[in-house]
């Protein structure tokens, strides 16, 4: 089959390689097309490996056609997705939403099920309940407000009924996390986007992918019982906790990969995901913005999209 492979220089090339062989409780899977996250950049790197047992090629999600029955669906993958057909297990699967296209649909899973995970099961945001409980509106602060994973939380929180403040990176990307719902927007490059925050009132969550840099503004902004929910390092792997700030506040901070989870652990992820988050999708509280779909040969560009920065959203390889 068709997938992109690594060269030992770290460029990405298409290659002819043996079709997976699907494992107890596997299935098949031909490919669509295949989302593009900053992790395949970070593995490309070679910084990045594989966990063990997952496939040593690129890609944690893809919308395809199942090969045993031929429904259509997107797959959350520990890695493969650069190619024209993936092993993943069965219960890593979900039908594609009602009015996604298959393209939008490869951009979804993986930032749908981080964001799930994050605000909604390790940071306790309740889905919609703040109607019933007046005052209870929770702030969510997310950073990277205009990439894959912050376009998705903002429509996600704000549709979870937070009040969303979010940082990005132009003045330009401020008027977009406004369209997506964000209450309040900050360019990190003109602002002290903590100072600011803190003249908000601060944060009970704060969905952070900047890691080490942020990590002494974002504890600083956190209210009483607020958490921090890091998952990306973009900025670095270390930095200064001030623990007194996080005592006196009963706050909390926690850190977690999606990739490296357990079957079982991301099926139960995927389920609360599919939960929330389809039903956002077909009534078009939620979309899926794409920056640029490339055909699978350019993977070389489609990482440049996603390095360079600046992009909406996600970029997409289309495979067939
Ligand atoms: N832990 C997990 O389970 C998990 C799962 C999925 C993703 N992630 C991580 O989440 C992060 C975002 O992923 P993504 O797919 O959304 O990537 P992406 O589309 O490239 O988005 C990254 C965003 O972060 C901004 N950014 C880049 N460097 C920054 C910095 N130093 N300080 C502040 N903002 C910065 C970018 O803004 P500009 O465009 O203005 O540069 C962009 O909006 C990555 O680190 C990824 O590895 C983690």
């Amino acid at each position: 089959m068709r997938a992109v492979t690594v060269t030992a220089d770290h460029r990405l090339t298409a290659s002819d390689v043996p079709e997976p062989i699907p494992a107890p409780g596997e299935v098949l899977v031909d490919v669509i097309a295949a989302g593009v996250n900053r992790a395949d950049l970070a593995q490309a790197a070679g910084s990045y490996p594989p966990p063990p047992g997952a496939s040593p090629l690129l890609g944690l999600e893809v919308s395809g056609r199942r090969r045993d029955t031929g429904e259509e669906v997107v797959a959350l993958l520990a890695g493969g997705g650069y190619a024209e057909t993936v092993a993943v297990p069965e219960a890593h699967l979900l039908p594609v939403p009602r009015g996604l296209s298959s393209i939008e649909a490869a951009g979804l899973v993986e930032v749908a099920a981080t964001v799930v995970s994050n605000l909604v099961i390790e940071g306790g945001l309740p889905a919609g309940a703040y109607e019933a409980m007046p005052g209870t509106r929770p702030t969510v602060l997310i950073h990277g407000g205009t990439g894959g994973i912050g376009a998705f939380a903002i429509q996600f929180a704000r549709s979870c009924g937070a009040r969303v403040l979010t940082t990005v990176g132009s003045d330009e990307a401020i008027a977009t996390a406004a369209r997506l719902g964000a209450d309040r927007t900050w360019n990190r490059r003109t602002t002290d986007i903590f100072d600011a925050v803190l003249a908000e009132g601060g944060a009970d969550i704060v969905l952070d992918v900047v890691g080490g840099s942020a990590l002494a503004g974002n504890v600083r902004v956190l209210r009483e019982f607020g958490r921090l929910l890091v998952i990306g390092t973009l900025g670095g792997t270390t930095g200064d906790l001030d623990l007194g700030a996080l005592m006196a506040r009963r706050a909390r901070i926690i850190a977690t990969t999606l990739r490296s989870r357990g079957v079982e652990d991301k099926a139960r992820i995927l389920r609360r995901t599919h939960e929330l988050v389809w039903p956002m999708i077909e009534d078009g509280s939620i979309v899926v913005p794409v920056q640029q779909v490339l055909p699978l040969e350019e993977a070389e560009r489609a990482h440049a999209v996603l390095r360079d920065g600046g992009h909406l959203g996600k970029v997409i390889l289309e495979v067939r």
